[in-house]
This record gives structure tokens, C-alpha cells and sequence, in this order.
């Protein structure tokens, strides 16, 4: 429309939208054919009934089946028990969807009616003509000709859960304390493994560095591991090397033989939840993660001078070895990474300690 055809609203009239009334009623095929009612009935309750051969057919999939099969779709490779599982559960759905639909469509009442519309409150009245309403509607709903359609549809609905729980594996094992020494808590450095840079894989000499450097550094014994496992132990394991001017940090004395010259390794995870950081200010000896702002101040054993993190960076004890290269004098002393509910934090590191 263009500027010329508008009119101003104060010369506009109003005029009543006319009813439009109701469309003529098109009666259903399964209405005008009883038979061809029949036929859909059957035809839902067969799909509701195909939904707990899916659950069962995920769970079998999610147990038995190797883990570590590909194959190739469409020039994709998609590892196969992901593939079966996300067709199992997704056809599961898909058919209690598409027959809760024809239920709708074909099954319940049919009856076209037109309402007045009512002011918002509701009386007394309108309330008993709702709660007759909602029978009708459950008599017209067709279940109480066919209750098995309800059982059905509830049972497929219902059986759903089994997936749901049985998923809930891959949260890991149950953190028992054994289980958490062995996982959580435990990295793979040990006395003797040397630090090697994380590009070139090279190991890393006090001398290599200058002051005011920080380099991002591994352990040599990553490379003795493959695939996922490799992957855990790197995401636990990375930790960042800086060297400072000794004289310019507070070193305490239950610490001193963890660093040479001035050359500290501290965990590159983040205690907050677990961002890796390495954004380092080489004047105020502060590392910031990037995720939330915490920083640290690896000039006095990692401790939080801002942000939510709410524990020291876990330091890792460092020395020399026989041919002058870093390495590592034990595991960390501390778990690495983000705060657990079991997590024993007397041991963490505070401003002032020894
Ligand atoms: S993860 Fe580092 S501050 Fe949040």
C-alpha cells in the first residue's frame, strides 16, 4: 500500500468483522467407513506397539554391541552404535508421535462446535460444564471403545524411560573413593617424567627458557597412550611452565624444591570449571583464564587473587634430571581441575602457608 492510499485514523470508520460461520463438515473416511476405522486403530496400536521393541533394541545396542565398529553414510563415517541408538530412540519417538496424531485425526470425536467467547473468570457453573466437557471428551477420545489404545500409547510413552536410564552409564563410574584416586584425582605424571613442549615435543632445559617466559607442556609419557585414552590424560595432565626472576616471587618454604631457579609448572585446568588457561602477565606473574576472569598468582603458589575460582592453581613439583632436563619429582599433590562435592580442599594451597 502506498503513503497515498492511507487515510487518517481519525476518519477511518469502524466497520464488524462479519462472521465467517463454520465450513461445511467434510465427513472422515474412517467415519464414513468403519471398516477403514478399524484398519487405523489397528495400524496405531501396531506403532505404539513397535515402541518397546525400540527400547529393548537400544538397550541391547547400548550393552552388546562393539563399541568401536564404523561405517560410512552419505561419504560420513559415524561410529555404528551411536547411529543404531540414535535410530532406535529417534524411530521410538517418531511413532508415538505420529500415532498420538492419527489418534487425534482419525480415532477421537470429530463434532465441529463454535463457542462465544466468555469473560476471563470462571463460574461455578462454568466449571461443572467444564468437568462434563472433559468427560465427553474422554468418552469422545474413543478410549472407552478401545482402552488398549490407552494402554498402548501409555505404555509406549512410558517405556521410554528405559533408554533415559540406562544412558545414564556414561556419566562414568560411581565415585567411590577407589574409583575417584584412580580417575580424578590421579594424573600420569610420575617422579622422573620430563616436561615436554606441547608443539614441538621436545623436552624442555631451565636454560631454554628466559624470565617472564611461559611455555604450555606436557609429559613425555603421553605419547606411550592412544586414542581416547590419550585424550583423558592430556585433558588432566597439561600444564603451564613460566620461569621468574626468584628474587621477585614468594616461594614457601614447603616448596622450594618444587621449582628450579625460578622455572614453576602449574596446572593449565582451571579450578573454577575447568577453562585452560594461559593468558599470562609476565610483570605481575598473574595467569587469567578467559572463561570467567579468575586469576591466579603463580608468583605465590597459584593463589586466587580475583575471579570465582575457588581454589589455588594445583602446582606440580619439578626438578633436573641427570641430563639437565625437566622433569617431573611426583604426581600433583592436589586433585587438578573444577571442585567435586568429595573433594578434600585441606590440602589445597592458602595465601601464607609454610
Ligand atoms: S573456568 Fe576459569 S574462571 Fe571459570
Amino acid at each position: 500500500m502506498s503513503h497515498d492510499t492511507l487515510i487518517p485514523a481519525s476518519q477511518a470508520t469502524t466497520a464488524a468483522i462479519p462472521d465467517p460461520g463454520l465450513g461445511e463438515h467434510v465427513e472422515r473416511f474412517t467415519d464414513a467407513d468403519p471398516a477403514a476405522g478399524n484398519r487405523v486403530y489397528r495400524s496405531i496400536l501396531f506403532k505404539f506397539a513397535l515402541v518397546p521393541v525400540l527400547a529393548i533394541a537400544f538397550v541391547v545396542v547400548y550393552f552388546a554391541m562393539d563399541k568401536t565398529a564404523w561405517v560410512e553414510v552419505l561419504g560420513t563415517r559415524f561410529l555404528l552404535q551411536h547411529l543404531l541408538l540414535g535410530v532406535t530412540l529417534g524411530l521410538a519417538i517418531l511413532l508415538i508421535g505420529i500415532g498420538a496424531v492419527e489418534w487425534a485425526r482419525y480415532i477421537m470425536n470429530d463434532e465441529e462446535v463454535a463457542e462465544e467467547r466468555h469473560t476471563l473468570a470462571t463460574s461455578p457453573a462454568d466449571r461443572e460444564v467444564l468437568s462434563k466437557k472433559f468427560a465427553a471428551g474422554v468418552a469422545d477420545s474413543g478410549v472407552k471403545r478401545r482402552p488398549l489404545l490407552l494402554s498402548a500409547a501409555l505404555g509406549g510413552v512410558g517405556i521410554l524411560a528405559v533408554p533415559v536410564v540406562v544412558s545414564l552409564a556414561d556419566l562414568g563410574p560411581w565415585p567411590t573413593d577407589a574409583t575417584r584416586k584412580k580417575t580424578l584425582e590421579k594424573t600420569i605424571w610420575a617422579p622422573g617424567v620430563r616436561l615436554v613442549n606441547d608443539i614441538n615435543k621436545l623436552p624442555i632445559k631451565p636454560g631454554d627458557l628466559e624470565v617472564g617466559q611461559l611455555v604450555n607442556a606436557e609429559p613425555a609419557t603421553l605419547f606411550d597412550l592412544a586414542g581416547a585414552d590419550q585424550q583423558v590424560a592430556r585433558a588432566k595432565a597439561a600444564i603451564i611452565v613460566v620461569k621468574m626472576d626468584p628474587d621477585t616471587i614468594k616461594i614457601p618454604d614447603s616448596r622450594k624444591d618444587w621449582q628450579v631457579g625460578g622455572v614453576l609448572s602449574y596446572s593449565k585446568i582451571c579450578t573454577h570449571v575447568g577453562c585452560p588457561i594461559s593468558l599470562w602477565e609476565q610483570t605481575t606473574h598473574h595467569l587469567l583464564c578467559p572463561c570467567h576472569q579468575s586469576t591466579f598468582d603463580l608468583g605465590n603458589s597459584g593463589v586466587v587473587v580475583f575471579g570465582p575460582a575457588a581454589r589455588s592453581l594445583p602446582q606440580l613439583p619439578i626438578a633436573v634430571d641427570s641430563e639437565g632436563y625437566l622433569v617431573a619429582r611426583s604426581d600433583f599433590t592436589v586433585p587438578v581441575g573444577p571442585s567435586y562435592f568429595e573433594r578434600d580442599s585441606t590440602k589445597d594451597y592458602q595465601d601464607g602457608d609454610k
